[in-house]
């Protein structure tokens, strides 16, 4: 049996305007997050990942809007909050994030002030969303500190952002996700800042802090490395489309778009020789407002069917749990 769903996307739409016309950054976009799950959301660059994750907290800032679908949390529960329907900076939408959805940011700096001290940022974001006596959230800035690895937390608590290792700030900025103790959390790009080893080291904690926690977490990566490591069901994005989604096992096994196929054969191999060259995929990922007409990939596709795939748009991705892919050879197969 699937988990519950706590958030579902639907056929999400989000335009960016300028003078030049009108970008479709996200032209459909549809998947569900699951209770106690970790969805891994991967592509290049410019595929659409960001602006998804800044749409559920609807923090997308003029020129850009969301033009159609809906976010919706809480999709079993019999009356489910559309997060599209909400002002951004309504009483509600204010409650939602930082409160049941938490947001981690590729730079810690994002969410962190330069001029206040760690604890004073994480009392103010526990006081926004609990309701707590100073005392009760100081203790509560210490323990989510603790929690996420600091050592000494009750001296730290003092320490100036600057004053933290790349590393550990973005531990501070884990515990601030933390602070309204959500059960969603969207982490966009957290380790690709940082080295390997401390890349690591964070992954495993938000690993054990989903588990221990039960949250649905949502880990936007553009490193099939880290959805190997971290993700239980996999959406992959290209051009502002989702184009394959499978649970992680099935989609190394077998996966079944020609974009994912590409993304697999760049990952580092142990087993490829050191004078192998590095596979990349052919061709780069281009500008939403040059969308290719038919399936988006199908320039850059080394499987293209030629004129179908110019002309004709594959079904999007089913929403049943076996997924599966937006891609003609994928639909002919089954
Ligand atoms: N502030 C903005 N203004 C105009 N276009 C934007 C803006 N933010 C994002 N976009 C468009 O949305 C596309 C997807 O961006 P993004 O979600 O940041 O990609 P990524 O998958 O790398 O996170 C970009 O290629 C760009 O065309
Ligand atoms: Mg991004």
């Amino acid at each position: 049996m699937a988990e519950r769903s706590v958030l579902s996307i639907r056929d999400l739409a989000v335009q960016f305007r300028s003078e030049q016309g009108t970008v479709r950054a996200l032209d459909g976009v549809s998947f569900d997050l699951r209770a106690g799950r970790t969805l891994g959301i991967v592509g290049e660059s410019g595929c659409g990942k960001s602006v998804t994750a800044r749409s559920i907290l609807r923090l997308i800032d003029w020129p850009g809007r969301i033009t159609g679908g809906q976010i919706l949390l809480d999709p079993e529960e019999p009356q489910p909050t559309d997060l599209t329907a909400l002002g951004p900076e309504s009483r509600r939408m204010r409650e939602v994030r930082g409160g049941r959805v938490g947001l981690i940011f590729q730079e810690p700096m994002t969410a962190l002030s330069a001029h206040y001290t760690v604890g004073n940022q994480i009392i103010e974001a526990v006081l926004q969303h609990r309701d707590l006596s100073k005392a009760d959230a100081k203790a509560q800035a210490i323990a989510l500190l603790g929690e996420v690895g600091i050592p000494h937390p009750q001296r730290r608590i003092d320490a100036y952002p600057f004053e933290l290792s790349g590393g550990l700030r973005q531990r501070v900025g884990i515990a601030m996700a933390l602070a309204g103790d959500p059960d969603i959390l969207i982490a966009d790009e957290p380790t690709t800042a940082l080295d390997v080893t401390t890349q690591a080291q964070i992954l495993g904690l938000l690993q054990r802090l989903q588990r221990e926690k039960g949250i649905a977490l949502m880990l936007i990566t553009h490193d099939m490395g880290v959805i190997a490591e971290m993700a239980d069901e996999v959406a992959v994005m290209y051009l502002g489309r989702i184009v394959e989604t499978a649970p992680v096992a099935r989609l190394f096994a077998a996966p079944r778009h020609p974009y994912t196929r590409a993304l697999l054969r760049a990952v580092p191999s142990i087993l490829a020789t050191p004078r192998q060259r590095l596979s990349t995929i052919g061709g780069a990922v281009p500008h939403p407002g040059l969308r290719p007409g038919g399936c988006s990939f199908h320039p850059r596709c080394a499987e293209n069917l030629g004129e179908r795939c110019r002309r004709e748009v594959p079904a999007p991705v089913p929403l049943n749990e076996d997924g599966g892919a937006s891609c003609f050879l994928a639909e002919d197969a089954a």
